[in-house]
């Protein structure tokens, strides 16, 4: 089977594999641009080269299943234990605030605060995870999960909060945030509900300890009260950003 003059490399012959499971599909799975794009790489998967890579087969329309399954109307519990690909961050940041006596609303917010990260697309991750909140939360909620990522960098120290030292290991001591950063951490140091997003950050800093006990059944009744899960199941309604639920729950969907 293996015709290289040379052995292969460890992702070459993680390539092999990955194409050898493909072969044993029922459908042909695709992967979208931008995953290609995070391998770094400008490509695309075009139907005909797939289809003459795997005759005879019909791409896939709906379940992924090398993907846990997951409920007919799914919830957002059920993203949270089937599609998120860690969970210990969301939930020690947000036993922290309960701890702490944080309003629900700010509980939420730190329990939902990365899960772009955890599910979807790093870069951008406030954004993007305000973005697929914002039907379902308080207006004051999926604000603060957008100016998070802002405000993780500049120092508040009326609450203590100061610049990560994990982010000078993480980036080097001498990276500075890109201009939009800077100018959305302005607008946000300026509005009414500045204190909120602040208060993930202050959440966010001390969430890392892997020895904390934690269990997403003490959030349930808190997503009950604070997040408006829709009837048809979460990515399956009809609001601005169920497309973005639809996509964890169906990646590699053709169209
Ligand atoms: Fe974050
Ligand atoms: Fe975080």
């Amino acid at each position: 089977m293996n015709e290289h003059a040379h052995p292969l490399s460890v992702s070459e012959r993680a390539d092999e594999l990955e194409e050898e499971k493909m072969h044993e599909m029922e459908r042909i799975i695709t992967k979208s641009t931008i995953a290609h794009l995070m391998d770094g790489e400008v490509k695309m998967d075009t139907s005909p080269e797939m289809k003459a890579k795997y005759p005879g087969k019909f791409f896939l329309m709906g379940d992924d299943p090398r993907l846990p399954p997951m409920p007919e109307k799914p919830t957002l519990v059920d993203y949270f234990r089937h599609r998120f690909a860690s969970t210990a961050h969301l939930l020690q940041s947000a036993t922290h605030a309960l701890k702490g006596g944080q309003p629900e609303k700010v509980v939420l917010a730190c329990l939902l605060h990365d899960i772009a990260i955890v599910s979807f697309i790093r870069c951008d991750h406030g954004y993007w995870g305000a973005q697929m909140i914002e039907p379902y939360v308080d207006e004051e909620v999926a604000w603060a999960v957008k100016t998070h990522q802002a405000l993780r960098f500049f120092p508040d120290e009326s609450v203590g909060y100061g610049y990560p030292a994990l982010y000078k290991e993480l980036f080097g001591p001498d990276y500075k945030p890109e201009p939009y950063i800077v100018e959305e951490y302005k607008r946000a140091r300026a509005h009414k509900w500045y204190m909120t997003s602040r208060l993930i950050c202050v959440n966010d800093i001390y969430s890392f300890d892997p020895n904390a006990k934690v269990n997403l059944d003490d959030f349930v009744d808190i997503i009950g009260r604070n997040f408006k899960q829709p009837k048809e199941g979460l990515g399956l309604d009809n609001s601005p950003s169920a497309h973005m639920w639809r996509t964890i729950l169906w990646p590699t969907r053709f169209l």
